[in-house]
């Protein structure tokens, strides 16, 4: 181990992504501290499941996300959210990619409640979903969410996702990429994505 950071490949490959406001990068041991500084706030949890990380799984998670390399299948691919003027982390956002063929994955996002309703969140989405159905050649995204998240149901469609079905208290979102091997855009159901 030299302690550098792996050369990225696969769905990293590309990144960092630079935005306007933003940088979404790759995490970084030194992130620890802001993330635990939000992601278990009352309002960042109140439609995710499971319990918040403590300060040693947040520690864990930043540690295993920044050795990735981004070849990595059947695994959580998450990126800090850095915010450009300060160099602060304030909120993250990740693809589930599964194994299989083509490939596609899954999205999430979380962000710092003292930045919400600053369009930071559509912002940083938007950068990801453009670079994973772009350089990073996934062909179709999902996502899901509690059908009572007001706010994440309207990131998604302010990134281009389209809603599907709805069903035990879940809204399904799908977004597909011009690759898009099968199906015809307003079929249902070709998008498949992780179970749990
Ligand atoms: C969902 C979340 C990421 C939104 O972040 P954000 O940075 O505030 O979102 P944006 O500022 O980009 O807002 C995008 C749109 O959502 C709307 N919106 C944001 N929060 C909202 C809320 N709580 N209720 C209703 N609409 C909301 C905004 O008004 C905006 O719509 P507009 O473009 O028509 O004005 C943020 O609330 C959050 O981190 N929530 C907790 C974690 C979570 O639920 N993640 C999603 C899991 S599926």
């Amino acid at each position: 181990m030299t302690g550098r950071p792996p050369a990225p490949v696969g769905v990293r490959a590309g990144t960092p992504l630079v935005t306007p406001r933003l940088v979404v990068r790759s995490f970084r041991v030194a992130d620890t501290a802001d993330l635990l500084s939000y992601q278990d706030h009352p309002d960042v949890r109140r439609h995710l499941p499971g319990p918040a990380m403590d300060a040693a799984a947040a520690g864990r998670y930043v540690a295993a996300q920044a050795a990735l390399t981004g070849a990595e299948v059947d695994a959580w691919h998450g990126w800090a959210v850095e915010l450009r003027a300060t160099g602060r982390v304030i909120g993250d956002v990740g693809v589930w990619v599964p194994a299989g063929d083509p490939p596609r994955g899954d999205v999430g996002f979380q962000l710092a409640p003292s930045h919400h309703r600053q369009g930071f969140a559509t912002e940083a989405v938007s950068a990801l979903c453009d670079h994973l159905l772009g350089t990073a050649g996934l062909v179709c995204l999902t996502a899901g969410c509690d059908a009572a998240n007001a706010g994440s149901q309207a990131v998604l469609r302010a990134v281009g996702m389209t809603a599907l079905v709805s069903t035990g208290g879940t809204v399904r979102f799908e977004l597909r990429g011009r690759a898009h091997p099968v199906g015809d855009p307003g079929s249902q159901g070709t998008c498949p994505t992780r179970s749990a």
